[in-house]
């Protein structure tokens, strides 16, 4: 896996739209344009850092924008320059990365993007290097003169209209925009014909209708909208799992995908880790795709000592094969020891790893049950699980 950036740009004025301030700091359900598009990079698993191009005159508008948003990937703000090329550049060379590393060049303007096409986005620039998100036309297209007549007719059906998130080598992007500005060659209105223009070749893939840019009062009203009907079309679904694992003899426990040494182990046919199987039904109940006893019986030799990291990986993978998200994890344990309070962080974040997601979306909590019942008696460990999961409709 390369490491994966991106590169926001929103040092522009949105002339256009006018209004004002920049279209890209107006709001949408309390949140800027740009707030929406860093949260996208920001909640996606492979993304690992977020850098953001923007005008120096919007300083204090910045602030403003990021500081109710997960800073966690969010680098110090690059200022832009007068074109929307020179704003990349500048992005670019401020960027750090590893050699192989993947940049997504990303429109503040352009506040909507799912999961699915982040990762579409990073694979077709793992494969070739450089990669857009491409829309079939529904209308037909003229080339024309000054005056308005039309010159020629081409066929539709070899057009593309052409989004963001760009995807390219790091190495790649910054050599052919270095390229162009000591050619002095300007004008370009993406990144991808600056790659063209340097003479490399340039792969699509599917973009999302959903991802258009807000250029115009008509787009700004068109995106409120959508965020107004999303939240009564969406389809979030809460499951819960449960799980239990009797103590017997050993020297530790596996909880949450961490092993913690104690005087007991807990007894069962795979590593026995009763938090990652609650989080595993908790995931296949969302989706409605029996339990972990369907997917991984117990009668099954392969799963004997199995890690159940790979369990909750494989109920993840299910809901991602849907094109559904993962918006959350929980769980709690319950046991009178070991303690798990030092041991929360690296559970969390065996969990989030195991699951695709970032640690800010999971939870997990500890209680003791008062030394009543089998929990309190010291018998076993219970693990109960939430978790929540958007899927398409
Ligand atoms: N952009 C930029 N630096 C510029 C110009 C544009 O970073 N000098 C960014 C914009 O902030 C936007 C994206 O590039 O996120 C696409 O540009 P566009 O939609 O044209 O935005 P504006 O230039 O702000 O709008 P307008 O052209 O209407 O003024
Ligand atoms: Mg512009």
């Amino acid at each position: 896996m390369p490491q994966v950036l991106a590169l926001i740009v929103a040092a522009g004025r949105g002339e256009r739209l006018g209004g004002e301030i920049p279209k890209q700091y107006m709001e949408i359900a309390e949140k800027s344009l740009l707030g929406h598009a860093i949260d996208a990079f920001a909640v996606h698993p492979m993304v690992e850092r977020i850098a953001v191009v923007i005008n120096g005159m919007d300083e204090e508008r910045y602030k403003a924008a990021v500081s109710s948003i997960g800073q966690g990937k969010l680098l110090p703000p690059t200022h832009g320059g007068a074109t929307r090329q020179e704003s990349v550049r500048k992005g670019l060379q401020a960027l750090e990365g590893s050699s192989d590393a993947v940049v997504l060049i990303h429109d503040a303007a352009r506040p909507f993007l799912g999961e699915s096409l982040i990762t579409r986005a990073i694979a077709a620039a793992e494969r070739h290097q450089a990669a857009i998100p491409v829309l079939p036309l529904s209308d037909t297209i003229k080339h024309v003169d000054a005056a308005g007549l039309v010159l020629a007719t081409p066929d539709r059906e070899t057009l593309r209209a052409v989004q963001t998130p760009q995807a390219f080598r790091l190495s790649l992007i910054r050599d052919s925009h270095q390229a162009a500005i000591e050619a002095k060659a300007a004008g370009f209105t993406d990144d991808a014909s600056i790659c063209e223009w340097a003479g490399h070749l340039v792969a699509t893939f599917a973009g999302d209708l959903e991802t258009f840019k807000v250029t115009t009062r008509e787009d700004f009203a068109r995106a409120a909208w959508l965020v107004g009907n999303r939240t009564e079309a969406r389809d979030i679904r809460v499951a819960t799992g449960y799980d239990v694992h009797a103590f017997g003899p050993g020297d530790h426990v596996w909880l949450g995908g961490v092993k913690i040494a104690h005087d007991q182990a807990l007894i069962g046919h795979s590593d026995a880790d009763p938090v990652l199987h609650a989080l595993t039904d908790a995931l296949l109940g969302a989706i409605g795709d029996g339990d972990i006893g369907v997917h991984f019986p117990p009668s099954d030799p392969q799963w004997r000592g199995a890690p159940s990291h790979l369990f909750l990986a494989d109920a993840a993978r299910r809901v991602r094969e849907r094109n559904g998200r993962i918006v959350h994890l929980d769980a709690t344990v319950v046991c009178e020891a070991p303690k798990i309070g030092p041991n929360r962080e690296s559970m969390r974040a065996a969990i989030a790893q195991a699951a695709s997601v970032v640690i800010d979306q999971v939870g997990l909590k500890a209680t003791t049950s008062e030394r009543l019942g089998f929990t309190g008696r010291r018998e076993g460990i219970a693990a109960l699980a939430t978790a929540t999961v958007e899927l398409p409709r």
